[in-house]
């Protein structure tokens, strides 16, 4: 057992043991607690492998672990990490994809039918004992069924939300994304438009792309000056895709008629934001992939790509693949 891992995110008792039965593992549990970043710093040196989720692990900190050979996620998002540089250095990086995509997909739906339907408004009127006649026209939601579903970033996710749209909900559907997809348009009937194309035209605007370069701060003022004033916003991808102003500006002054917001600018989101004091607002912790089902998945997933990529082995989820075509 001459391999170390250092561990920054709690496992099962039964991923502990499969992952105790390869490995040396150090278990920093707790790694934004108050000495969580000095324990990492302190076990960096030792470790073959990494493995953990949201926790930005920087250059800076990765120049301390000089014999490290592979960085497993848990998330298919990736944007915690400096690929370029792990590229630089050979150092293999996994993620979890598949496993959380229908999960994450019903989180979107959540927060579609809980913005359209005004339901955490409404369930909160009851539980506050406020429902005290029948609902009037002011309390009416929007529907779902049969509206236009706007899909910006058509991947695993952006096709399962499509699918429960078209097939669940009779939505018809329409998306953006880098390239274009004849296997969802023929599947869902779904159809390609430009950008600015789909702001104008969904009732439903819902996000499900990567944080990249590209695509940080896609979605700003002029893109919400694009929707009308009917259009429900549906974020379950990263906050940092979105200028969290120009949101915020777009929902005060009406410009939209709703936000269902799984991911923000920054994380916990401040308990002062003014989104939070919207009533037009949903806003979720990031749950998109937080069952009990999926998070194991998941973890079991990274336990399988770093045991592989420490065996040598090529994992099954690598993320930067021209290291292993080198
Ligand atoms: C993911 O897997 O990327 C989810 O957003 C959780 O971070």
């Amino acid at each position: 057992m001459n391999k170390h891992v250092v561990l920054y995110k709690k496992l099962s008792a039964p991923l502990m043991e499969r992952l105790e039965a390869q490995a040396q593992v150090t278990l920093i549990d707790d790694p934004k607690g108050p000495d969580g970043i000095a324990r990492l710093r302190d076990a960096l040196p030792q470790a073959d492998g990494l493995l953990g989720a949201s926790l930005k692990l920087d250059a800076q900190l990765l120049d301390l672990a000089p014999k490290l050979k592979a960085v497993s996620s848990v998330s298919v998002g990736v944007d915690n990490y400096d690929i370029d540089y792990l590229t630089s250095r050979g150092i293999l990086l996994t993620n979890t994809p598949d496993v959380l995509t229908e999960t994450t997909a019903d989180t979107g739906f959540a927060l579609i039918m809980a913005t359209a339907r005004r339901v955490v408004e409404l369930a909160s009127m009851v539980r506050d004992g406020q429902w005290t006649q029948n609902l009037g026209a002011k309390h009416f939601g929007t529907d779902v069924h049969g509206k236009k579903l706007g899909i910006i970033g058509m991947g695993r996710i952006g096709e399962a939300v499509a699918r429960r749209g078209h097939f669940g909900f009779g939505m018809p559907v329409i998306y953006h994304s880098h390239s274009r997809k004849p296997a969802v348009e023929a599947r869902f009937n779904a159809q390609y438009r430009s950008l600015e194309a789909l702001l104008q035209e969904a009732d439903f605007v819902c996000l499900t792309l990567p944080l990249t370069a590209e695509t940080e701060g896609l979605i700003g003022a002029e893109q919400f000056a694009q929707m009308r004033p009917e259009t429900i916003f549906i974020n379950i991808a990263r906050g940092k895709v979105v200028d969290e102003q120009a949101l915020i500006h777009a929902l005060q002054n009406k410009q939209i008629r709703a936000a269902g917001l799984d991911v923000f600018e920054r994380e916990p989101i401040a308990a002062d934001s003014p989104l939070l004091k919207l009533d037009n607002v949903v806003a979720t912790p990031h749950m998109g992939s937080a069952t009990h089902e999926t998070r194991e998945a998941m973890a079991s997933c990274a336990v399988d790509n770093l045991l592989s990529a420490l065996a040598g082995e090529r994992p099954a989820n690598l993320v930067n693949e021209e290291l292993w075509n080198r």
